[in-house]
């Protein structure tokens, strides 16, 4: 079972594979100084932002911050499992692949993992299996009933829990699993001496990743008043509700999407598809987050989100196009008219009525909603109305687009195209609020770099030279670093691992990996004949910042000293005050002389 690949073959694999080959089957590289620049695969661009370091083996994206060695490139390309990367590229490098081996740590590492996946497999036929029995027969007179057939069924593996309270437990308990390794999954619950299902009487969603793992459940209850009405299981080592999305295991299979269509729940997104609808998926019971967003952008050049037709769902779609926006992926929303969800519209008025429905712009969706909170009948209501929107259109560059809106926005309102083009060009560029973000795909990497504080970007230097071996731990240490991430990076340096075996360590969360990525393409920029000045200069920087942090918490005691009431009496005040203006004054000595080695 896991068993693993001896870490030295893995490493030649490594070091005999070109990076710069590899991705260049995917996509069309162009030197500059060391390193390589293209557009970036795993989201959309117009202007480079993805580069490739060959001294460290790894890429990076400035625009998506996907980071990682050739092994994960290819995982990420082909979406294809770990194993079947390395078989890719081994037949690249003509190495033949290795007697795999017997590893202790690796097994304790990997076995845990495997076992949950292992038995979410086994549950998932499980409940698949009991649906056609007499037990799940509730559960299948339901699904039928809400109008899906057989093969939709079989295509997402949907199944019965029943209402026996160990039913799956002790299944899974017979095939070898133990109770602990059952509630470590979410499978099964354990309340002192007894451990009973998770789900039962419940219609059960398999939850599948893209490499075909089944993660988690998600349950939809048949009694009509049961609470809650959807079960999702609880995070694990394997399942994390804000990273999977459902149904993405099928995306796969579309090479051509042309979008992603993203609705609200697991019965929408099976109901939909039995209608004929591609690339649907549904979030995990919680509302879009970034990280579902990066994954979704691999799957297709744009996401169309369509939510519930009530309140509730048009406030979500305005949260999701800010998310996607963030990330990144060109997106647009689906109105769906009469509180409808897509399930139930579909059902109501059928295919192609859906896919009449147009997706809007978010600039259009952002206007539509704008329109609800004005009287457009009373002329206050207009021009307020106008405004509104004049500060949404700021952000439209387009200029086609933009008259596009004018016109729209002057039949509404009244006002002519040319008043409300002032209108929109009046107004100081408004401090970015989340809905008239600028897209970070239009960032210039230089300018991503300038935000960077002086004290971050320090640190992101240091951090390239200690990527690239020249430094110990005698030098830089962890505390050295501000934030959480470089300094687990560092700490993994230190260490010994790899640049680009951290960057693609499925162990890290992914700020870590894209903190330490973005660190290390750094790393080729730098002058190697400079590394020791450049090295002596970022220490006094930072010794020179923490300096300056002392010194502000001090005058700030000295201030509120001045202040102080109560117990307190004048000559402690005296003293305390002169104890301070002789800690500042040292700390005031210390820096001025670090200045002046800085010249
Ligand atoms: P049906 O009533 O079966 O048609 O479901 P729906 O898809 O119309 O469900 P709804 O809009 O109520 O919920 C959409 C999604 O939100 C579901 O697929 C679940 O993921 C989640 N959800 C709904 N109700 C609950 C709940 O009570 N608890 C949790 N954790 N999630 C829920
Ligand atoms: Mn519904």
């Amino acid at each position: 079972m896991a068993a693993r690949l001896p870490s030295s073959w893995k490493e030649e694999l490594l070091a005999r594979t070109d990076i710069v080959s590899v991705v260049s089957s995917y996509v069309t590289l162009k030197k500059d100084g060391r390193r390589y620049w293209g557009l970036c695969p795993f989201h959309n661009e117009k202007t480079p932002s993805f580069s490739v370091n060959p001294d460290l083996n790894m890429y990076y994206c400035f625009g998506c911050k996907a980071t990682g060695d050739a092994i994960r490139f290819v995982m990420e390309m082909e979406r294809a499992p770990f194993m079947d990367a390395i078989k890719i590229l081994a037949d690249r490098a003509h190495m033949a692949l290795p007697e795999m081996q017997d590893d202790p740590d690796y097994e304790r590492r990997r076995t845990q993992r495997e076992r949950l996946l292992g038995a979410n497999r086994e549950a998932a036929r499980f409940y698949h299996d009991r649906l056609w029995q007499p037990e799940g027969r509730q559960v299948l007179d339901y699904l039928h009933g809400r109008g899906l057939d057989d093969g939709v069924i079989r295509r997402f593996g949907l199944g019965a829990s029943t209402n026996q309270w160990n039913d799956l437990t002790a299944y899974l308990k017979e095939k070898g699993y133990t109770q602990e390794e059952l509630a470590l999954a979410g499978l099964t619950v354990v309340k002192g001496e007894n451990a009973f299902d998770m789900f039962r009487s419940r219609a059960m969603f398999p939850i599948i990743d893209q490499y075909n793992h089944v993660l988690g459940f998600g349950g939809r209850a048949m009694q009509k008043d049961a609470k809650p009405k959807y079960l999702n299981t609880s995070d694990t080592p394997v399942f994390n509700k804000r990273k999977g999305v459902y149904a993405i295991n099928l995306l796969r299979k579309h090479r051509d999407l042309k979008r992603v269509l993203l609705v609200e729940g697991y019965m929408d997104v099976v109901a939909i598809s039995q209608a004929g609808v591609v690339g649907a998926v549904a979030t995990l019971g919680t509302a879009l987050t970034n990280e579902q967003a990066r994954l979704l952008k691999h799957y297709a050049p744009e996401v169309h989100l369509c939510y519930d037709g009530d309140e509730a769902g048009q406030h979500a779609i305005e949260r999701g196009l800010n998310i996607l926006e963030e990330e990144g992926v060109p997106c647009r929303a689906i109105f769906l008219p009469g509180g409808l969800d897509p399930d139930e519209f579909i059902r109501q008025k059928g295919l192609e009525a859906f896919e009449a429905q147009r997706p809007m712009s978010p600039t259009a969706f952002r206007m539509q909603r704008l329109r609800l909170r004005y009287d457009l009948t009373a002329k206050d209501g207009r021009a307020d109305y106008a405004k509104a929107c004049a500060e949404l259109l700021r952000q439209v560059k387009d200029p086609v687009d933009l008259e596009n809106y004018l016109e729209a926005l002057s039949i509404q309102t009244d006002f002519s195209k040319e008043v409300l083009l002032e209108q929109v060009r009046a107004g100081k560029p408004k401090s970015e609020t989340a809905a008239n973000k600028p897209r970070p795909e239009r960032e210039t990497i230089s300018a991503k770099r300038g935000q960077a504080s002086g004290g971050y970007k320090t640190e992101q230097t240091l951090l390239a030279i200690l990527s690239k071996g020249k430094l110990n731990a005698q030098v830089v240490r962890p505390e050295d670093f501000s934030t959480p991430a470089l300094r687990q990076t560092a700490e993994l340096l230190l260490a010994g691992e790899t640049p680009a075996s951290i960057a693609a360590d499925d162990n890290l969360s992914d700020e870590t990996r894209a903190a330490a990525g973005e660190a290390f393409i750094l790393a080729a920029e730098l002058d190697e004949s400079k590394l020791v000045s450049i090295t002596e200069d970022c220490l006094r920087k930072l010794r020179m910042i923490s300096l300056q942090k002392e010194m502000n918490s001090l005058v700030q005691q000295m201030a509120s000293l001045q202040k102080a009431e109560g117990d307190i009496t004048q000559a402690d005040i005296k003293a305390k005050t002169l104890e301070l203006a002789q800690e500042i004054d040292g700390l005031n000595k210390e820096l001025a002389l670090l200045k002046l080695q800085g010249r």
